[in-house]
């Protein structure tokens, strides 16, 4: 998927955000949808944790955990989602989502730890930017102060849009993932949604 920047036309001729879905919280309904965005997005990249087949990814269980983290409010589920897909079916498919879990411990609960996939037929069109945005809102709807994730150093797609987004670059984890191709750093990248000293 890394060579998508080549294939696609420049961004202007792109239908930049046009067509796509626009980001809303995650449902009960999207479980199975969800499960197999999962799926994909391992199979497609080596940026995201789990290698191909590795995770247990289960519709009950990514049904409780969207309930749950509604109801305790420790985690936000975005989703991009084409709804209804094929006739009779009221399933979605998700072409992206953007997750993100607050410490259920005070000293932490100020702050939001991200994690965003977007699958490879859907990417390069704006849709990463749009969901991060949407979060970003949800966040500081919730008082929110800081915004938080982990990249790996060599996703040089991911980290030019968090920058875009205004997350900086905080610290490295050397060779904190291991990929079959060999070990990788790993950056720190976070954004504070109100001034340092206020
Ligand atoms: C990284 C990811 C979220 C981007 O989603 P997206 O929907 O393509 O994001 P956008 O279209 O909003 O922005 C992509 C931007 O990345 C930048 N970019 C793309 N390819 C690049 C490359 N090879 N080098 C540097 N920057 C690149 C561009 O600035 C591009 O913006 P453009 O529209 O001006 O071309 C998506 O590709 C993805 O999920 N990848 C797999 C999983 C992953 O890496 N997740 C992040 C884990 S931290």
């Amino acid at each position: 998927m890394n060579d998508a920047r080549e294939r696609r036309p420049p961004r202007g001729e792109r239908g930049f955000l046009d067509d796509l879905p626009t980001p809303r919280l995650a449902r009960e309904s999207d479980a199975k949808a969800f499960v197999e965005l999962f799926a994909v997005l391992d199979d497609e990249s080596e940026f995201m944790l789990y290698e191909p087949g590795e995770r247990r990814l289960d519709v009950r269980a990514m049904r409780e955990r969207i309930v749950h983290g509604r109801r305790s409010g420790r985690e936000i589920l975005i989703v991009a989602a084409r709804e209804g897909g094929r006739r009779g079916d009221a399933t979605p498919t998700l072409d992206g989502f953007v997750g993100a879990f607050r410490p259920s411990y005070y000293r932490g609960g100020h702050s939001l730890n991200l994690v965003l996939g977007v699958r490879d037929a859907a990417s390069g069109r704006g849709l990463g930017t749009r969901l991060l945005v949407a979060l970003e809102s949800d966040a500081r709807t919730l008082g929110i102060r800081r915004l938080g994730l982990g990249v790996l150093a060599t996703n040089a797609r991911a980290i030019a849009l968090y920058e875009r987004a205004g997350f900086t670059r905080e610290g490295c984890r050397r060779d904190a993932v291991r990929l079959r191709a060999g070990y990788v750093d790993e950056l720190f990248m976070g954004k504070l949604l109100c001034p340092p000293d206020d």
